[in-house]
Parts: C-alpha cells; sequence; structure tokens
C-alpha cells in the first residue's frame, strides 16, 4: 500500500466565474474566493481545484488563454491571486492549477505571432495545413460544433482547433512549445501551487499525417477521435513533463482525459509516478449519450453504471488511481441525472448518491454546489444561455433538421453545462447572496429553499452529510486503500459493494429507486451486528436490514 496525500484527500472545484462575486459586477473573484475559505474548511475539504483565472477573452469562460502568467481582470490581479493562496494555505487547503495548453486563445501573443506569416519564428507553435481542393484539411468536426479546422486569409491556410475557434491547438511536436509550456509550469510551481488539472490532456498529440474519420450516414463531420485521443506521444509528452517539472515538486495531477481506456489509463496514471497521478475517465459520464452526441434525454440503466465503475475500481487497483466525481462545469447536476430532484426526495437522493461514490477507491471531486444539493435549472428559453457548447450545438443541429427547435432545448435544459455554471446558492437574499450586482447568469429561482446558510445550520443536510463523509474519509484507511467488490451487478435499484483492508470490511449499499427494495448483504454481514459509519435515515437498527427504503444509503463497518 503506497501511501500519498492526494490519495487521501478530498478535492472541491470552484468555477471562479459563479463561485461568490466581492464587487458587485456579477461576475465571481478571487476575493469572493478568499471571503468563502472558512466555508471550505468547515466543510473539511484538502485541496481546491481552481478552474482557470487566466487572462483570457472568454470565448470559454477562461478555457481559451491570452496569457497564463496573468489574472482576467474580472477576476481581480495577481496580488488578489497571492492573497487566496495564503488564505487557502493558512486554512489547511492547497490549490490545483487548471493548465491549459491544448490550445491557447487566438488572442495569445503566440498565436498573433504565428498567424503573420509562414516564416514567422512562431509560426510551428500551431497547426497549420494547406486546405485540400478548396476544403479543410480534413473531415474533422470541433467540440463546439463545425469543422475544427479555420480558414486564415493572411497566409492562405487554415489553422486546428478542436474546440471554437478561437482555441487554437497548440503544436506540442515542436519541441519550442514544451520548452515554453514546462517554463509556465514552473513559473507557478515556484509560487508555491500545489498541482495541476490539465484539461484535455489526452488530446495533445495528434495522428502522423491527420487523417479523415470515419463518418456515419447523416453525420456532419469524421470521427477524429482515433487521431486525436491518446495520440502517438501523448506518453512520452506527459513522461518528459514529468521529468522536467512535475517530478521537482509534490503536486497533485490529474489529466482530463476524452476518449481514455482502461489500458491507456494505467499509464497516465501508473504508480511508478513516471506522468500523473490521476485521470478523469468519462465512461460513466457517456452513458446516457446519444448515438452520435452527448445531446438526449435518456436515462442512465444503473447495472450499466455498476458494470462501468467496477470496471474502473477492479482494473486500475493495485496499478493506477482513479479520480471519482459525478459532477464538474461540464457536466448538468447529476441530483437531476440519476437521482431525483423533487421536494421529496432531492436531499435523501443527493445523500445516496454522494454515499455511492464518496466510499469508493479514488480521489473524490465535489464541485461547487454539489454539497448544498443544487440541482438542474429550469432555463425558459435560449436567450438564458451562455454556453459556447450549447449555443453552437443549437444551431448546427437545429439548421441540419437534426433536431427541432424545441427537442434540442429540452436537451440543452437536460445536458447542458449551464447547469453546472449558475451561481453558487449562498442564501436567501436577492440573487442567493452570490452578487449586489446583475449576475453574469440567472440564479437558479429554487435559492430560496436551497442554499448555504440554511444547509450549514441544518443538522441533517446534506452540506453536513457530505462533510460526514469528507471526515470519514480522514480517518478511515479502509475508504482510502480498501479493495473493492460489486455486489448484485444486475439489480436495477440497488448499487451495493464492499471494500476490503486487512480484517476491515464496509459493507455500501444505496438504493436508486423511489420504492422499498431487498438488498442482498454478504454474509459476513446478513444479520449480524456491525457499527454503522453513515446513512442518509435517522433510523437504523444494529445489524443491516434486508430491504432498503426510498433512495436509502447505508455503509455497515466490520
Ligand atoms: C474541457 C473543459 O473542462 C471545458 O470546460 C472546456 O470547454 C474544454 N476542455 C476546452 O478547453
Amino acid at each position: 500500500m503506497d501511501k500519498k496525500w492526494w490519495k487521501e484527500s478530498v478535492v472541491y472545484q470552484i468555477y471562479p466565474r459563479s463561485f461568490c462575486d466581492s464587487n458587485g459586477d456579477g461576475i465571481g473573484d478571487l476575493n469572493g474566493i478568499t471571503s468563502k475559505m472558512d466555508y471550505l474548511q468547515e466543510l473539511g475539504i484538502d485541496v481546491i481545484w481552481l478552474s482557470p483565472v487566466y487572462q483570457s477573452p472568454n470565448a470559454d469562460n477562461g478555457y481559451d488563454i491570452s496569457d497564463y502568467q496573468a489574472i482576467m481582470e474580472e477576476f481581480g490581479t495577481m496580488e488578489d491571486y497571492d492573497r487566496m493562496l495564503k488564505s487557502a494555505h493558512d486554512h489547511g487547503i492547497r490549490i490545483v492549477m487548471d493548465l491549459v495548453v491544448n490550445h491557447t486563445s487566438d488572442e495569445h501573443e503566440w498565436f498573433i505571432e504565428s498567424r503573420k506569416s509562414k516564416d514567422n519564428p512562431k509560426r510551428d507553435y500551431y497547426i497549420w495545413r494547406e486546405g485540400k481542393d478548396g476544403h479543410e484539411p480534413n473531415n474533422w468536426g470541433s467540440c463546439f460544433s463545425g469543422s475544427a479546422w479555420k480558414y486564415d486569409e493572411a497566409t492562405d491556410m487554415y489553422y486546428l482547433h478542436m474546440f471554437a475557434e478561437k482555441q487554437p491547438d497548440l503544436n506540442w511536436e515542436n519541441p519550442v512549445v514544451r520548452d515554453e509550456v514546462f517554463k509556465m509550469m514552473t513559473w507557478w510551481c515556484e509560487k508555491g501551487i500545489d498541482g495541476f488539472r490539465m484539461d484535455v490532456i489526452s488530446m495533445i498529440s495528434k495522428a502522423e499525417g491527420l487523417p479523415d474519420g470515419k463518418k456515419g450516414e447523416g453525420e456532419l463531420y469524421g470521427d477524429y477521435t482515433p487521431y486525436v485521443c491518446n495520440g502517438p506521444h501523448v506518453h512520452e509528452y506527459l513522461q518528459e513533463m514529468n521529468q522536467k517539472v512535475l517530478s521537482r515538486y509534490d503536486l497533485l495531477t490529474v489529466g482530463e482525459c476524452a476518449g481514455v481506456t482502461l489500458e491507456e489509463a494505467k499509464k497516465y496514471a501508473n504508480s511508478q509516478g513516471t506522468e500523473l497521478n490521476m485521470v478523469f475517465q468519462f465512461e460513466h459520464m457517456d452513458l446516457d449519450a446519444g448515438e452520435t452526441c452527448k445531446w438526449t434525454d435518456r436515462k442512465v440503466p444503473l447495472p450499466a453504471l455498476k458494470e462501468i465503475m467496477n470496471k474502473w475500481q477492479t482494473g486500475l487497483e493495485g496499478c493506477a488511481w482513479n479520480s471519482l466525481y459525478w459532477c464538474n462545469h461540464d457536466q448538468p447536476r447529476m441530483l437531476s441525472r440519476m437521482g431525483n430532484d423533487s421536494d421529496e426526495y432531492r436531499e435523501l437522493s443527493a445523500k445516496m448518491l454522494a454515499t455511492t461514490l464518496h466510499m469508493m477507491q479514488g480521489t473524490p471531486y465535489v464541485y461547487q454546489g454539489e454539497e448544498l444539493g443544487m440541482t438542474n435549472v429550469p432555463f425558459r428559453n435560449m436567450d438564458d444561455i451562455r454556453d459556447i457548447e450549447s449555443i453552437n450545438a443549437f444551431r448546427e443541429m437545429t439548421e441540419a433538421g437534426i433536431f427541432d427547435e424545441e427537442t434540442m432545448f429540452r436537451y440543452i435544459c437536460y445536458k447542458g453545462r449551464d447547469n453546472a455554471r449558475t451561481p453558487v446558492q449562498w442564501d436567501d437574499s436577492e440573487n442567493a447572496g452570490f452578487t449586489t450586482g446583475t449576475p453574469w447568469i440567472m440564479v437558479n429561482p429554487n435559492y430560496t429553499k436551497i442554499n448555504a446558510k440554511e444547509q450549514v445550520s441544518r443538522p441533517d443536510s446534506v452540506f453536513n452529510y457530505y462533510k460526514k463523509l469528507i471526515a470519514l474519509r480522514h480517518t478511515e484507511d479502509v475508504i482510502v486503500y480498501g479493495t473493492f467488490e460489486l455486489l448484485m451487478p444486475d439489480d436495477e435499484n440497488v448499487f451495493a459493494y464492499t471494500r476490503t483492508l486487512d480484517g476491515t470490511r464496509l459493507f455500501v449499499a444505496c438504493n436508486y429507486s423511489q420504492d422499498t427494495v431487498s438488498v442482498e448483504a454478504p454474509a459476513d454481514f446478513a444479520g449480524q451486528k456491525a457499527e454503522l459509519l453513515i446513512s442518509n435515515y435517522a433510523e437504523q437498527g444494529d445489524t443491516p436490514a434486508a430491504v432498503l427504503r426510498p433512495y436509502e444509503a447505508v455503509v455497515w463497518k466490520k
């Protein structure tokens, strides 16, 4: 058992724009984060992952960076940043920065130079190609709709952008680019930060020749995945990054790895520590995707979810490390997706989902507001939507006649990223206490009943349940290091498993339905006295029951 602080930590993700506004401009900022440090300490988290705070024209809310060593004006100054970092450390909280280096903003000085001429010294910082018979160099679509190529008149060539037009992809094959990135990372490490969450890091190495992707009938673009995700040199580049930067500091590193398989994850997050500590995989998030894209309102079947979680829990055991998440700034609220956000079951199902995740092996990530039981948002129409992905997809899908407007809007309300991006609900005053100004995106109207002030003060709230789950991870080694065994794999309602470390065993059982259902405890728990570690129902006996009430979650220890 190789003990590490980042295996024993719980990470809390902050999306700064929506966290807390200190100066009344309607946009969250660094001083707002500093003002909530006591709150985060009370929750008990160990690490903050800070979504990008760098200078950016905000085509993609900071994931388009124009200067990696400057702070976005709307968020404050470098002095505000330093104060925030110090305050976090004073509260015993580490800071992990978002590292967005698959692409920059087109307003980054590197790209401004690069696009000037074919012989500019920075030309090869990006991926430029000639058109093919007056068309794009290949048939790849961008993740944010449209072609992945943008024609640039100045030199009569195209540049590659896997995301928005304003996010040109860096050319990682160029060693000068890699050195620039490593230099910038070192600068942040010297400042005293504690790690990096690496944006779409699995996409930095593109296949030789950039071949056309397979295009199914009715599809607008070819599938770039085999040529972009987990590309030919990605592990080489990460090993180089590890040698030149990461291994010189004591960091938490997590790679956002679109398209990662179990076999690839064993390389990225290998326990020898030659690349990263862990990856974010997407298989459990993709379960409710449609045939060709994420836009549907279909529900995840529980047996499929269990199969995938089981695969990752057992597949990485002893050779790599898992990250655990239900929510982030790119996903709708899990409570509305897999739980039940009605008044009757909201809190029970929020606690049940949290129990399922927080009792597994891996480093758990809590996304701002998840600890309050925040839900998806009743957007009224497309005017309420701010996210470039949703706005572009709405246009593309409706113009191509793939979905009508009403259907597409319904999908955006269910799956769109803005569900996670409305302001954190601090109290029941105007704008949920997020800002004294006009918020940049609507506040979820349910803030009058779902807010931090009420949650913190009520002992049986979702907040206080998360607090307990987090504290348990700090005291129970079996939660961090125990092995995982799935029970009842085919059951449609119950997610149950055991964790085992030496002589200590946990039995975790969660009911994903609003019915009372039966559950089979393993032989060493059935009918036997055990210690109740946590449950979302107040009344429990002293032995595991044979039934679970609606959305009930229990964790027994022996
Ligand atoms: C993944 C990030 O999480 C997402 O928010 C962003 O839009 C894309 N990468 C592009 O940077």
